[in-house]
């Protein structure tokens, strides 16, 4: 099974194909989605910093595309579906924002 790893080494093992955004969440972290994964907000960003998330699908180009300087390990965690091993760094958690999380999207 995958292992998703978060920056301070939290890790979680999950089954293939599990949205990102979610095994951030089953790792403890409180990661924001504010739009409930609907590659909207993008406040589920993250930065991918081992591993390979996969090709970037329309809907997530589509909204990725209206940021400027949106660096090329950057992704939407709900709009990717784990494949293999990844690290990962959040970047909008409800503690650093003092934001609500959203909705947890749908598996
Ligand atoms: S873009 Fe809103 S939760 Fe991913």
């Amino acid at each position: 099974m995958p292992k998703i790893t978060l920056e301070d080494g939290t890790f979680k093992e999950v089954a293939e194909g599990t949205k990102l955004v979610l095994a951030i969440d089953d790792c403890g972290c409180d990661i924001l989605h504010r739009c409930g994964g609907n590659s909207r907000c993008t406040t589920c960003r993250v930065e991918i910093l081992e591993g390979d998330a996969g090709p970037i699908g329309e809907l997530e180009q589509e909204r990725i595309g209206r940021e400027a300087d949106w660096p090329a390990n950057r992704r939407l965690s709900c709009q990717v579906r784990v494949t293999g091993d990844l690290t990962v760094r959040v970047l909008s958690t409800a503690t650093s924002t003092g934001m609500p999380r959203g909705s947890r999207p749908i598996d």
